[in-house]
């Protein structure tokens, strides 16, 4: 119930990704992360309700049928991080699974304030969990998290809503291998991935016919205007979701209806845009369900369990942390804090990550000592 909130302190650098973004040559991009600002989170919130996008809906729908059995693959105790803070509606379910077991501390790990803040108005009422949220990038917010932790404590790494999809291949499995980097053994990763389904389905889900997700798209553009003071025409852009088969992800763009240019004042910069050209502002993988474990093993896991959507097709995939050579066991706690007190010096953060809330001091009704089990399909389609 209590929470508390470990700000990030270094200057956003929106201006100058806007400017790197579209005078780059070739293909002009912004980067994703820039879309969920106060209206385009709470957009987002009504995509997630469109009958054409059922991801959140599956992803909900998992966790709600699935939680208790997921959570009872885990060791006690466990402190549960977020990467990315979401809603909350699909946490709720584990958080309540876990709190019938043991207080839990929960870590939500968020760059938009504006999310962190539904995030802990969302789950702040839980009944035994206290949250903690990180106004942080997910690495070094997983990193500060991680050193939260009390010396029995497991991590349980929550990665929902199939974000994964938003990274490049290489990319994603990059960042699934630095994840791993701060686990260790009994730890575990709950990684929601939506799954290939057919074209039109998939397009639909996209490019909705009320245009919601196409003025959450455009948002982005009214987001500049707004912030660093430029002169984008909205009517003079129009959202576009193509699906590039060979890459196996939508690619959301904004194309440029005419030749024209905008002026950026506040990142120092104009722009000039051909006719048709368009800015690429995010891409969304999708996977097929036996890839996953394969892509765990490349990365430093084993797949403990693999749920699957009846109605939209999505996977929910547990992993458990594997010892692979030296690389990849845990970094010791010590050097953990060590890094983080570093880091928090250099960034001069105002808390202190070590400051605990009496509250959670003792953890009752536990269940202990219970082991991960074995690699288990529990497919439903
Ligand atoms: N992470 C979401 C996804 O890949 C984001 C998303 C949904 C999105 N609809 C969008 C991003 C439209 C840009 C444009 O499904």
């Amino acid at each position: 119930m209590a929470t508390a909130v470990v700000a990030q302190h270094s200057q956003s650098n929106f201006a100058g990704d806007v400017r790197a973004g579209l005078l780059r040559s070739g293909q002009k991009e912004l980067p994703s992360k820039y879309l969920y600002d106060e209206v385009g989170s709470a957009l987002f919130e009504v995509i997630s309700v469109l009958p054409e996008y059922g991801l959140t809906r599956a992803d909900e729908r998992l966790l709600g049928r699935h939680a208790v059995d997921i959570v009872s693959r885990l060791k006690s105790d466990v402190l549960v991080a977020e990467l990315g803070s979401g809603s909350g509606r699909k946490t709720r379910w584990i958080l309540e699974a876990l709190t019938r077991r043991q207080r839990t501390t929960y870590c939500p790990i968020e760059i938009s304030p504006t999310a962190l803040a539904r995030c802990e108005s969302e789950l702040g009422q839980i009944e035994h969990v206290s949250i903690v949220g990180f106004e942080r990038p997910y690495l070094d917010g997983l990193l500060a998290a991680a050193s939260w932790r009390r010396e029995h404590e497991h991590l349980l790494v929550l990665f929902l809503g199939s974000t994964i999809g938003n990274f490049d291949r290489d990319a994603g499995e990059r960042f699934l291998a630095e994840v791993r980097r701060i686990l260790y053994p009994g730890d575990a990763l709950l990684l929601g991935t939506d799954l290939e389904k057919p074209l039109p389905q998939l397009v639909a889900a996209y490019d909705d016919p009320i245009g919601v997700t196409a003025a959450f798209n455009l948002n982005l553009l009214a987001r500049i205007n707004r912030e660093l003071d430029a002169d984008f025409d909205l009517a003079a852009f129009r959202h576009e979701a193509r699906y590039n088969s060979s890459e196996r992800r939508i690619e959301m763009h904004l194309r440029s209806l005419r030749g024209q240019t905008v002026a950026i004042a506040r990142a120092g910069c104009s722009v000039t845009f051909a006719k048709d050209e368009t800015i690429w502002t995010e891409s969304s993988h999708k996977y097929r369900a036996d890839e996953i474990p394969a892509m765990a093993q490349r990365t430093g896991y084993r797949c403990d369990g693999q749920w699957l959507d009846s109605e939209w097709p999505f996977a929910e995939n547990l992993r458990a942390p594997f010892a692979r050579g030296n690389h990849f066991h845990g970094p010791n706690r010590q050097d953990l804090r060590a890094l983080i007190h570093a880091f928090e010096s250099l960034l001069g953060f105002r808390y202190r990550l070590d400051r605990r809330n009496p509250q959670m001091d003792s953890a009752g009704g536990v269940n202990r000592h219970r082991d991960i089990l074995p690699f288990v399909h529990d497919a439903q389609v």
